[in-house]
């Protein structure tokens, strides 16, 4: 049985798969065998993919109605454009049988990474909501990677063998969070801003773990901002990136540079399980102190997602490695 995130993804593929073949059909017949494999009345892909609703749970259907017939409309006018192409070309009788007007080999264009598409639209949508965009370097200091934060001196996160010193007090940043503290030394309150960017941890690699993924942060300060501006924000971010039928959920929590501190899990399109994105939390007094702002005017709110999770759910994808393996079987598909 197919679960209703991997229908979603489906539709995806199709799309992607269905007006590529059109694109690269070179002649009439090869044009017309992608038409049935794919608008077949009887069989074609874009059929089973309407088969595929009635198994759906009720509250993804409308949403999978609507993209289905977003992918029909794709499909169909790439196949007029295929047979178009075919239906205007002539032979010239003075042309020693060569057809000048058939269409030309198509030129295979290349496209952003998956990773960039999701950043790209991370960035779009925090844009919407007011946040722009800070940055900060890959190898950083203990300072912001740790202390700033609030992160004690005997804090198991801390250890040599989980992070990838470059010396005794500089390492590759293993988290954004110290992108808050970069900005805040710079800039007075209210601050509205998210960073996203590589992060390093020296874990073993498989289906989930890399050494190196991305993580988006994000960072509001000014007065009176209360957890429920941070539950807002997020539920507001969840319903734009994953759907209207989003679920979010805020589990207790403990990180250093956070009181309370929350576990952020979303469910979505009929999901069985909750999937968890990352941390947040109202941003604990001491991170205030450390850059010298006073924790009685001012409060905020931080929080903290891994952005190939965000774009894995998106998409259906499987195995964290495929971003990074360059193979453009895989790459091609988005
Ligand atoms: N930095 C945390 C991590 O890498 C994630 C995180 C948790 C970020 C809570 C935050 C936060 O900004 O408020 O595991």
């Amino acid at each position: 049985m197919n679960s209703t995130e991997d229908l979603f993804a489906q539709l995806v593929a199709l799309e992607t798969e269905g007006v590529r073949a059109f694109r690269q059909a070179s002649t009439a017949e090869l044009a017309e065998a992608a038409r049935i494999e794919y608008l077949g009345a009887k069989n074609g892909r874009l059929n089973v993919a309407k088969d595929a609703l009635k198994s759906l749970p009720a509250e993804s259907k409308r949403e999978y109605g609507q993209r289905f017939n977003l992918v029909k409309s794709a499909l169909e006018s790439a196949w007029a454009e295929a047979r178009d192409g075919f239906k205007a070309a002539t032979v010239d009788p003075d042309s020693d049988g060569i057809d000048v007007t058939r269409p030309g080999a198509p030129i295979l264009v290349g496209h952003k990474h998956p990773l960039t598409q999701t950043t790209e639209e991370l960035v779009g949508i925090f844009g919407k909501l007011g946040f722009s965009v800070a940055r900060g370097p890959e190898i950083e200091d203990v300072w912001h990677n740790f202390d700033a934060l609030n992160i004690p001196q005997t804090h198991p996160a801390r250890d040599p063998s989980d992070n990838f010193f470059t010396s005794k007090s500089t390492l590759l940043r293993s988290q954004t969070s110290t992108v808050q503290i970069r900005v805040m030394e710079k800039q007075a309150p209210p601050i509205r801003v998210i960073a996203i960017g590589k992060v390093y941890r020296p874990d073993e690699t498989d289906e989930t773990h890399s050494p190196m993924f991305h993580q988006i942060e994000g960072l509001v300060v000014d007065r009176n901002i209360t957890m429920a501006d941070l539950k807002s924000t997020l539920r507001l971010f969840a319903r734009t990136f994953l759907g209207e039928d989003v679920k979010i959920r805020f589990r207790p929590s403990f990180f250093p540079f956070t009181e309370p501190s929350v576990e952020v899990d979303m469910i979505w399109h009929g999901g069985q399980n909750w999937v968890e994105m990352g941390g947040a939390g109202m941003v604990d007094p001491d991170v205030f102190r450390a850059v010298g702002y006073n924790p009685e005017e001012v409060s905020g709110f931080a929080f903290g997602l891994g952005v190939e999770r965000l774009c894995m759910r998106r998409f259906g994808i499987r195995d964290i490695r495929q971003f990074y393996q360059n193979d453009l079987r895989f790459l091609s598909q988005f």
